[in-house]
């Protein structure tokens, strides 16, 4: 421990006096989490890494602990490790559980993703109850709900620090409108709500910024590509899984937005899958402002056009089910 605190204050120095913040992997030795791993072990605002993992975690942390960056990385291996991984860790991410493979039911996908977040979110309530959760184990749409009622039974449910992780949707979505717009992708913003997965999936393109108008093809077009983006991953990598990299890296963009925020600065906005008044169902994704205790501000949608309505009234009949399911999973 002695030596932890030391490389901490050393780390600490090397930042002119900015502490970082300690950030745990949960599924650090999957797809994403290897990638997601190496990413935040570049990140300037992490002092403390932590990479979990039920196998393979010894093998990540050595390679990712040889990287020339500040970040202090420890691996643990299986659930006897959970807690010491947890203990004092002030963001969460999770990106474990298996992916969709061919014959895999979406029920056989719930049903087991389901009882490893319980599990995870169990650990969390009791080893590190105040920390920011980025949950991107799917299907997030009921992932999230589970989170919640294992927080509230526990007694540690702030709705402001459970985040549920659909930037891959807004960078997807920023990728595919820069490309008809011909713009950098990096200049273009597409607000993407509802939930994560399929029609739930709603980008917002009547208010992409910079503002464009786009023909009813080219909505119709976007639409579609962006809810199926990781269908069209899924196919490309034919068996191989789902997407990872480009996920990583969505993971990587989200907490450090709430890392920022934790820091302080103002004006930190992204969208994730939250606890909700936008609509009438509980979780709905939109863009919230991340602050030093989480979302700490949930904006409205804004104005919709007829083709957004639409999609908005389909997207909340589908998310209202996962969300039910979630919720009676841990209620059953
Ligand atoms: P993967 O199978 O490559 O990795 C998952 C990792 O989780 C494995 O290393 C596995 O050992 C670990 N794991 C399993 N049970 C665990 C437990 N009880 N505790 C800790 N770790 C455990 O899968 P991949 O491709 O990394 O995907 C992970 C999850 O992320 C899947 O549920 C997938 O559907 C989801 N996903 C979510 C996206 C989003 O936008 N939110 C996008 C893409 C994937």
């Amino acid at each position: 421990m002695e030596e932890i605190s030391t490389l901490e204050q050393l780390n600490c120095r090397a930042k002119g006096g900015s502490p970082g913040f300690k950030v745990a992997i949960v599924g650090a030795a999957g797809g994403i989490g290897q990638p997601l791993a190496m990413l935040m072990k570049m990140n300037p605002l992490v002092s403390v890494l932590h990479l979990y993992d039920v196998v393979n975690s010894p093998g990540v942390t050595a390679d990712i602990s040889h990287m020339d960056t500040s970040a202090v990385v420890r691996g643990f291996l299986g659930q006897q490790q959970l807690e010491d991984a947890l203990t004092g860790m002030e963001i969460v991410i999770i990106p474990a559980g298996v992916p969709r493979k061919p014959g895999m039911t979406r029920e056989d996908l719930f049903n087991i993703n389901a009882g490893i977040v319980k599990t995870l979110c169990e650990g969390i309530a009791k080893c590190c109850p105040n920390a920011i959760v980025n949950l991107i184990s799917n299907p997030v749409n009921s992932t999230v709900p589970i989170a919640e009622e294992v927080f509230k039974k526990a007694g540690t449910y702030d709705p402001k620090r459970l985040l549920g992780v659909t930037m891959l949707d807004v960078v997807r979505a920023n990728t595919f409108v820069a490309e008809v717009l011909g713009l950098d992708p990096r200049e273009v913003d597409v607000p993407v709500v509802g939930g994560h997965a399929g029609v739930t999936i709603l980008p917002l393109l009547s208010q992409v910024k910079p503002p464009c108008s786009l023909t009813p093809e080219e909505t119709e077009y976007l639409t579609k590509r962006i809810q199926d983006g990781g269908t069209e991953v899924v196919q490309a990598k034919a068996g191989a899984g789902s997407a990872t990299l480009s996920m990583a890296y969505a993971a990587v963009k989200f907490a450090d937005a709430c890392l920022r925020g934790l820091r302080g600065d103002a004006g930190v906005v992204e969208c994730a899958f939250v606890a909700s008044q936008v609509t009438e169902l509980p979780f709905f994704a939109t863009k919230v402002r991340l602050g030093r205790t989480g979302a700490e501000e949930v904006y409205q949608l804004g104005p919709l056009n007829e083709y957004e309505r639409v999609g908005l009234e389909k997207a909340k009949k589908e998310l209202a089910v996962s969300i039910k399911k979630g919720i009676s999973f841990i209620n059953k």
